[in-house]
């Protein structure tokens, strides 16, 4: 039976749900990972995660679609983004079929979880990794465990698609030929400062440039960035130190093949924002949030087809992609994962 939630009123926050995937790497091998109902982690106090903070996570979701299944959305672009996370930060890459295998269980275990269709909320799915045994010096550790729990969400941003506004902050979140392309948690943990001076001066994102040069246009904390030209060409940063959002990919194909739009992913130099029509955030937790203004050190930029609602081409994109997700559009090959 589906817990008794109200699931339209939830907010972007963590609920405890009734199971979680937990798996061990030992020895130089991953177990073979079970359920489990225990929410706390015990661990050594010397604990890599806890000395040098090696972990990374990644974040998908499960929907209810139109016709009652429950589905992810391409989950094998979380676990191979996954792969690449463990790779630069020395851990073991938990193996990428093993990963949507534990997906499909611990959302199955959760299932009454699963927000109803219709209601705009979905099953946040979090998978992570982290060092789990004592390290002192400088080094990878040499255990690690690998566990996704699930919460159920709502929107990201409090007033679900009334537009945001950014500000171009003085502080960096990626360093050329770091840790930027990858889901690093030290790169949300030097982002935190950056979000709270943010939200205490009034904007709801940063909106990073590159460090090396501070001209060109990269991410915000947690989501890529799209925007629309005049003649609706979908622009999106081209950088090596920003995450390759799954969300913007398949936007970015979604531009091409359902809309027939033109697409560029190229370099955006921050004088260009005030030519743009349309500005939007994508991302899993974020999906498409409509950005209204930009600060840019006492410079307003507004984008005026996004000022009090979604511009048309960003409305048109959001409708498109959520629709494959929640089963009201055919979706290409691959892209949605059945849970039975
Ligand atoms: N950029 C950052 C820094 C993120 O944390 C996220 C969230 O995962 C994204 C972009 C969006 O990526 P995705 O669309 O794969 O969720
Ligand atoms: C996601 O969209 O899944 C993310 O990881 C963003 C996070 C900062 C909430």
């Amino acid at each position: 039976m589906k817990k008794d939630i109200d699931w339209k009123n939830l907010g972007f926050g963590y609920i405890k749900t009734d199971y979680r995937f937990v798996s061990n790497y030992k020895d130089g091998k991953w177990d073979e990972g079970e359920l489990s109902t225990d929410s706390e982690i015990t661990m050594s106090e010397s604990a890599g995660v806890l000395q040098y903070a090696q972990t990374c996570f990644e974040g998908l979701k499960a929907y209810t679609t139109a016709d009652g299944h429950v589905v992810c959305f391409r989950p094998d672009l979380n676990a191979q983004r996954m792969a690449a996370s463990c790779e630069r930060l020395e851990m073991p890459v938990y193996p990428e079929e093993k990963f949507v295998e534990a997906v499909e269980k611990v959302v199955k275990a959760n299932i009454d979880w699963v927000p109803p269709y219709g209601t705009g909320a979905t099953l946040y799915i979090r998978p992570y990794m982290f060092g789990s045994s004592a390290v002192i010096g400088v080094k990878p550790a040499e255990e690690y465990q690998f566990r996704i729990f699930t919460t159920p969400v709502g929107p990201y941003f409090k007033g679900g698609v009334k537009p945001i506004t950014l500000r171009v902050p003085d502080f960096d979140r990626a360093a050329p030929r770091g840790t930027g392309h990858v889901k690093a948690g030290l790169n949300y943990a030097m982002s935190l400062h950056a979000i709270v001076d943010a939200h205490k001066q009034g904007y709801n994102e940063n909106m990073y440039l590159d460090s090396a040069t501070r001209t060109k246009v990269e991410e915000t904390g947690g989501a890529n960035i799209i925007f629309v030209t005049p003649d609706n060409v979908v622009v999106t940063p081209k950088s090596s130190t920003i995450l390759p959002s799954i969300t913007r990919r398949s936007l970015m194909y979604v531009a091409q093949h359902y809309l027939g739009l033109k697409t560029e992913e190229r370099e955006i130099h921050v004088e260009e924002l005030k030519d743009f029509t349309e500005c939007a955030l994508c991302g899993t937790a974020a999906v498409l949030s409509p950005v209204g203004e930009i600060v840019n050190h006492g410079e307003h930029i507004y984008l005026p087809s996004g000022k009090d609602r979604m511009g048309v081409i960003t409305q048109k994109l959001y409708d498109t992609l959520t629709g494959i997700q929640m089963g009201r559009i055919e979706a290409p090959d691959g892209w949605i994962k059945v849970i039975q």
